[in-house]
């Protein structure tokens, strides 16, 4: 054939190949989600088979091991007993509760790991919401708005003060950003920096993490706050709210099947965009992989790279410690 282009001429070598690659994963990319308890123990996590509901130790041991693979944040997910739960979620900014002490044991031990927090109700609110319940006069369950925005700014107070990095309100309740701004810079926490869960869907890719915090709503589901998997340009107008209102990242969440929102938020912010590839996403990947149907170091570099080629700056991911570790070694 006379053809003048080949585009395979830049595949040729492994040489060329890396010459003419768009798009690298660094372990600085990633920021590994954990789990941890009160207990003593480190318990694996029956819905989500490889992860770990780690002891305070456990956690802090952990972290180090994927600081030193070269993951430079982790963000915290505690399971907490259901004794300290409440409809008011009070639990949630008490200074002496497991989130503050993990913060401070984190920071002690990693002065250089970047502590992310999650800010929202639901693993303090025994009826599994991100916000506060109330019940109308229909008797249908309402989440309230307004009152949770200002438990939510007392809980990103309290994770300031025990030395968050970023807090990351992953509740979708309207004007949230701009309320724990206010409140952070007010209380002298200008510094503390806000990664804002910006187009978070009502998926059903969190069950499993739901089931590694015992989590799930008692009763209806996410749907008034969280966006409906259909929608593409409500993603845009959420991202333009959080950057008025503040926000340092925006987050889109679940990654894999919502390349298309990365996309387009990258595209119409100039903040850097995290995107969350989720419990049930991490457990397709690995289920497969444990039966031996995929190769778990292909699948999991190459889902990754997807979600930065569509415009992550960082993503969250229970694969970090390792992906970072695979990346190490080459
Ligand atoms: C809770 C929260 C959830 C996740 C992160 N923060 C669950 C939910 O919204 O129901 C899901 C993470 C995952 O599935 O990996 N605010």
């Amino acid at each position: 054939m006379n053809l003048p282009i080949r585009p395979r001429r830049n595949r040729r070598t492994p040489a060329i190949r890396s010459l003419v690659r768009e798009t690298v994963l660094s372990p600085s990319d990633f920021i590994l989600p954990v789990f941890f308890h009160e207990d003593a123990d480190d318990t694996p996590i029956a819905s989500m088979p490889g992860c770990t509901r780690w002891s305070l130790d456990g956690l802090v041991r952990e972290a180090g091991e994927s600081l030193a693979a070269g993951v430079p944040a982790v963000v915290l997910f505690p399971k907490i007993g259901e004794d300290l739960k409440s409809s008011t979620a009070d639990e949630c900014h008490n200074d002496d509760g497991l989130v503050p002490r993990a913060i401070r044991a984190l920071k002690a031990a990693h002065p250089s790991l970047c502590v992310i927090t999650d800010v929202a109700l639901d693993p303090y609110n025994s009826d599994g919401h991100d916000g506060i319940v109330r019940r109308n006069e229909r008797g249908e369950l309402e989440i309230l708005n307004d009152e949770t925005v200002e438990v939510l700014c007392q809980q990103a107070l309290c994770h300031a003060r025990a030395g968050a990095d970023i807090v990351s309100p992953s509740d979708m309740m309207d004007g949230r950003v701009a309320a724990i701004r206010a409140a952070l810079d007010a209380e002298g926490f200008a510094d503390v920096a806000i990664m804002s869960y910006t187009a978070k869907y009502a998926s059903a890719f969190y069950g499993p993490f739901r089931g590694a915090l015992d989590s799930a709503p008692k009763e209806g589901d996410k749907k008034t706050y969280q966006m409906d998997p259909a929608n593409a340009r409500e993603a845009i107008r959420e991202a333009g709210m959080d950057e008025m209102e503040g926000a340092d990242i925006l987050m889109v969440k679940p990654a894999g099947p919502y390349l298309d929102i990365i996309s387009r938020v990258r595209d119409a912010s100039t903040l850097p965009v995290a995107a969350y590839q989720v419990s049930g996403e991490y457990l397709m990947l690995k289920s497969a992989c444990a039966a031996g149907w995929l190769d778990e170091r292909n699948v999991v570099l190459e889902s990754l790279t997807g979600i930065k080629r569509a415009g992550a700056d960082m993503i969250l991911t229970y694969f970090a410690k390792q992906a970072a570790l695979w990346l190490g070694e080459k």
